[in-house]
């Protein structure tokens, strides 16, 4: 019997890593969180409450709105993944809207919401057998992950990937524009004063500049053999 354990996975914007995660937790019949996913859920109910004007958030009713709030995942047995839910309502398209994406960095930015959210984190991951993706959740989250993936992958293929994505969105827009709009939000990330993107000491790093989905999970396989075996 191979025990449960918590697999943490950080890295930059546009690596592939809820791709990468929510293979893994498929593979070992584990729970997949999306962390940017509850970020943006906070974000959508600021915007929905008014908090959010001019590129500005009203911190008087933050407090207010967070102990109020209820984020969890719901199964889609349908769809086979697990749908971000916002007060008992799935949101899962209206989270990846322009509106939350251009807010989400600074809503990210307000420490009461990081302490809310990672509890909640921590909560989700109490009895382990979890995948969880995001900036923080091999350094903050969970410090104590049995397994710690950094991933990053060379800016331009990341733009590239993300460039494809797009189009097939039917958005239109040149590589040029979303490679800075990524140089940017690895800027932001890494440069943020609370709980700012970097590597956990004991994190292993996956660079998939050149490797396929199949490649990656042949590569985390072994180590996940070596740490729960
Ligand atoms: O991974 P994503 O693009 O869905 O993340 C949305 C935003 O939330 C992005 O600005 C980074 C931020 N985020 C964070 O600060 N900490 C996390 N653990 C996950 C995401």
């Amino acid at each position: 019997m191979t025990k449960k354990i918590v697999i943490a996975i950080d890295g930059f914007s546009s690596c592939g890593k809820s791709t990468f995660a929510k293979a893994i937790a498929k593979r070992l019949n584990y729970l997949y969180i999306d962390s940017g996913a509850m970020y943006r859920a906070v974000t959508l109910e600021f915007l929905r409450s008014g908090l959010i004007k001019d590129g500005k958030v009203d911190t008087s009713r933050v407090d207010e709105i967070l102990k109020n709030i209820n984020i969890s995942f719901s199964y889609d047995s349908d769809r086979k993944e697990y749908l971000t839910t916002l007060n008992g309502e799935v949101v899962e398209s209206e989270i990846r809207s322009p509106e939350v994406a251009n807010n989400v960095s600074l809503v990210a930015a307000i420490p009461e919401v990081r302490t809310r959210l990672v509890e909640l984190q921590r909560e989700l991951g109490k009895e382990k057998g979890i995948v969880m993706d995001g900036r923080d959740i091999g350094t903050v989250v969970f410090p104590n992950a049995e397994l710690k993936i950094f991933m990053t992958a060379d800016p331009l293929v990341r733009a590239q990937r993300r460039l494809k994505e797009l189009q097939a969105k039917g958005v239109d827009i040149s590589l040029d524009e979303v490679l800075s709009n990524i140089q940017e939000r690895d800027y932001l990330d890494q440069n943020r004063e609370v709980a700012p993107l970097r590597k956990a000491d004991d994190a292993v790093i996956l660079d998939n500049t050149n490797m396929t989905v199949d490649d990656q999970m042949n590569w985390v396989e072994n180590l996940v053999k070596s740490v729960t075996m």
